[in-house]
């Protein structure tokens, strides 16, 4: 096929097309503008592949397309690497910036070291480091009109590194200097972030959850994506297929679009040496594009967020699946707690309550519930089949 593959589904380079995300990146936008908007920390927040990192990576491109200055970081270490980056573009404190060189390259030292520094004091009162260091570049002449940070994996930031950048953060914002600060982590993050010394304002900071994406958005990123492949046709009925395919998970579109992309070029590979070879994938063909999506979907996404929930919690979204009906909703009744051997649905509360607070369920109000993620009864079924496998064969062993 002459035209390029134009979905990437890697799961750690941003992807070559970004899509959906409209309202929160229009957010962020106008934050820019306004010196006194008070919404300059955000916090975006989603289950594992919702699309924390690559929207923290496209809020970063669109605020340097603006002039601003953007970094985005990982939690880890996000002081030091802080004050490493900012000392060195903005040439502030490059004494002090000597003096820590040497401890910033200490494997395992890290953070902490670095940030007990206090670099100046007024009075009795020590400021840190890193706010020192963010309002003097922020008040420095530069060809930068404000500064952006992004801290990716927000539930590891820890206690310090948050305290640092949220202080550093207050400081700015109270001078009225442009600095957006915006903290991607997964559900919970925003609370546990906000119980720290200092960063408690960050509780009432704006909160982009990451949902999957509607039925037009889904539709749309997908055909403006093969518009870029005018070797293949899709039908609206193909296209209906693989959206609904998706169930509007981010990944999937690029999952399924890839490897539709793909199975088409192998099979047709002489039919597209043509000229103007075209071709209208064959419903055989998009569900191999689809299988072969959910098993890198099931490995990347099911596996690590299903498996570390424990038996029990498994047992329960199991029979939980059992009451599902054909819209999706599921009941928290007696039958689950029944299933499970609980006595009454109160106890079973417990797990209902941890699972829509780490976004896999979802509330739909009187005693309704939902997945938030797609293909998990299908991941549960498969694993509790594999299960009974495994039993089997370890039974035959012993017999033996
Ligand atoms: N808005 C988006 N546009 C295009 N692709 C996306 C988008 N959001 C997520 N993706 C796809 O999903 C994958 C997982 O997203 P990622 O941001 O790494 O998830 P998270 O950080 O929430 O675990 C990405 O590699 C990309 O292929
Ligand atoms: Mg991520």
């Amino acid at each position: 096929m002459k035209s390029p593959n134009p979905f990437s589904p890697g799961f750690s380079a941003p992807p070559s097309a970004f899509f959906g995300r409209t309202d929160y990146l229009d957010r962020v936008r106008s934050s820019l503008g306004d010196r006194l908007d008070p919404n300059r920390c955000f916090f975006v927040e989603g289950t594992r592949g919702s699309g924390k990192t690559v929207l923290l990576h496209q809020l970063g491109t669109m605020t340097r397309e603006r002039g601003w200055f953007a970094l985005t970081m990982n939690s880890l270490h996000a002081t030091a690497e802080l004050l490493e980056v900012l000392s060195e573009e903005f040439g502030v404190h490059q004494t002090l910036r000597a003096s820590l060189k040497p401890t910033l390259t200490i494997p395992g030292l890290g953070n902490a070291s670095v940030g007990e520094v206090r670099a100046e004091t007024k009075g009795d009162h020590a400021t840190p480091l890193l706010t020192t260091t963010v309002t003097r570049a922020l008040r420095k002449k530069s060809r930068w009109k404000g500064l952006f940070i992004g801290i990716d994996e927000g539930q590891r930031l820890d206690e310090h590194d948050a305290v640092e950048i949220c202080s550093a953060f207050q400081e700015a914002r109270s001078q009225g200097l442009p600095m957006v600060l915006v903290i991607a982590g997964l559900p919970g993050t925003h609370e546990r972030i906000g119980a720290f010394p200092n960063c408690t304002f960050v509780k009432r900071a704006p909160r982009m959850v990451l949902e999957p994406f509607s039925v037009d958005e889904t539709l749309g990123a997908l055909a403006s994506l093969f518009a870029k492949v005018p070797e293949i046709e899709l039908t609206q009925d193909a296209l209906f297929e693989l959206g609904h395919f998706t169930q509007g998970h981010p990944y999937l579109v690029q999952l399924v679009g890839y490897h539709l992309y793909e199975v088409v070029d192998r099979a047709h590979a002489e039919e597209l040496a043509g000229s103007k070879g075209r071709v209208r994938p064959t419903e055989n063909e998009i569900r191999a594009a689809e299988a072969l999506a959910y098993e890198l979907y099931r490995e990347n996404i099911l596996k690590p967020v299903v498996d570390p929930l424990g038996a029990k919690t498994i047992a329960y979204l199991a029979a939980l699946a059992e009451t599902m009906d054909e819209d999706g909703v599921m009941a928290n009744d007696a039958s689950v707690a029944k299933a499970i051997g609980k006595q009454g649905t109160r106890q079973t509360a417990e797990y209902r309550r941890s699972l829509i607070d780490k976004c896999l369920l979802e509330d739909l109000g009187r005693g309704k519930l939902g997945f938030v993620i797609p293909y998990i009864p299908r991941y549960l079924r498969e694993r509790a089949e594999t299960m009974r496998v495994v039993d089997r064969t370890g039974k035959w062993k012993r017999e033996m």
